[in-house]
């Protein structure tokens, strides 16, 4: 008999999330029932980190000590700078990410720890390290001194920070805070099912987020962010758009940063990145990249109807804002750390082992012949 295999996990509805959930009602990704957009408008990424993890939105007070907490925390240990010191200057970032989380699981005196208080604590510590271990990693390896994190800077403002020495303008923190809210959750995604997989076991939140981190590297996931300004340097100018994408499309490519398993008629999060990403390039005096970015996608959605997900504005934004193309996944990573923590508490307060079952299509049963007689 042969059972009816769902690859992919195709249309199958694992579990319940009070987390996130596209809305079609109003065509939207939401956030505890919020519409990312809406909180993009008005609020700075710490209020909808703590809505994540809290299932409410702060008053002034929560957020001010949410905010207390994580500038409290963004420290790194003398083992985990040491080591990112001593880490290959070539590593991927997002491996640094991953073996970061890995090393502050090693250190934090709670890791055996899976109450849900524990757990938000520790959150907290990953949450604010992070960045702080891949903003060293970006200077050392370009053989600049490591700029330590400052407590009076937003989190985006101190990743700017540490990252360049600066702050740049407001318009463009704006557009990184934005970038990081859309970023922050996603429901039952790839690297979410992994952390949620991972947790599934009841192993702790360090090893479910180094996990998710290498879930996120992939380029069908958060790799397409990087993927796509990959795309764009290959094509170069406006002028070449129309030729590359047709070409790509008469070669059946797949092309980074279209398409998505859930959105078939549009990413919901993408009007309002691509709205930011037109801000960025406006300060950066720099329209090369929107013109391209144009021109590609009216080709992808005439000739395959297939329309951008979140990646294809957030790759070129990065690019102007002066990231290196490796860090686009990490700066992914540095958001989501929120959704898939909420997720974690969530599979932890009603878990079930994460078990599926395989239809088998090896070799009939055989008899081991011993060796010599093989
Ligand atoms: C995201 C993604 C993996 C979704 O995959 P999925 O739901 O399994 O959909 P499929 O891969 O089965 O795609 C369905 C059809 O659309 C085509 N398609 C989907 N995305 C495409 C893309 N980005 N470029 C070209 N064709 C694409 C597929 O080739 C397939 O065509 P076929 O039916 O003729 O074989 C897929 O769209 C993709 O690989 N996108 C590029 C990577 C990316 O941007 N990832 C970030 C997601 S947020």
């Amino acid at each position: 008999m042969t059972e009816d295999i769902k690859k992919g996990l195709l249309g199958i509805v694992v579990d319940e999330t009070e987390v996130s959930k596209v809305m079609p009602e109003i065509n939207s990704l939401t956030y505890r029932g919020y519409a990312a957009q809406d909180l993009c408008a008005k609020c700075k990424f710490e209020e909808v980190a703590y809505l994540i993890l809290n299932g409410e939105l702060p008053s002034e007070k929560q957020l001010k000590n949410f905010e207390k907490v994580e500038r409290k925390e963004r420290n790194l240990s003398k083992i985990l700078l040491e080591s990112i010191k001593n880490f290959p200057k070539k590593s991927h970032p997002m491996d640094v990410a991953r073996t970061a989380v890995s090393i502050m699981g090693l250190e934090d005196k709670e890791t055996k720890d899976n109450s849900p208080e524990a757990n938000l604590r520790k959150v907290m510590r990953i949450f604010a390290k992070t960045p702080v271990a891949l903003a060293a990693f970006y200077r050392i390896r370009k053989g600049k001194k490591i700029i330590k994190p400052k407590s009076n800077l937003s989190f985006s403002e101190n990743f700017f920070y540490m990252c360049f020495g600066k702050v740049p303008e407001k318009e463009i923190v704006k557009a990184f805070d934005v970038s990081l809210i859309l970023y922050a959750e996603h429901s039952f995604n790839v690297s979410t099912f992994t952390a949620r997989t991972i947790t599934s076991s009841l192993s702790d939140i360090h090893g479910a987020i180094t996990g998710a981190i290498a879930s996120l590297k992939g380029p069908l996931h958060g790799g397409a962010n990087e993927e796509v300004m990959h795309m764009m340097n290959k094509i170069k100018k406006p002028e070449n758009a129309l030729n590359w994408i047709n070409n790509a499309l008469d070669q059946k490519a797949v092309v980074m940063g279209f398409g998505h398993r859930v959105y078939k008629s549009g990413d919901s999060r993408v009007p309002t990145m691509r709205e930011y990403f037109s801000k960025v390039a406006k300060v950066k005096k720099d329209k090369k990249f929107e013109k391209i970015y144009d021109i590609v996608e009216k080709v992808m959605i005439e000739r395959k109807n297939i329309h951008p997900n979140v990646d294809y504005p957030t790759g070129p934004t990065y690019h102007l804002m002066g990231f290196d193309t490796d860090f686009f996944t990490p700066i992914f990573v540095i958001s989501r750390i929120t959704g898939w923590s909420a997720h974690i508490l969530e599979q932890h307060a009603a878990n079930k082992l994460i078990r599926p079952l395989a239809s088998y299509i090896g070799s009939s049963y055989r008899k081991v012949v011993p060796i010599n007689q093989r």
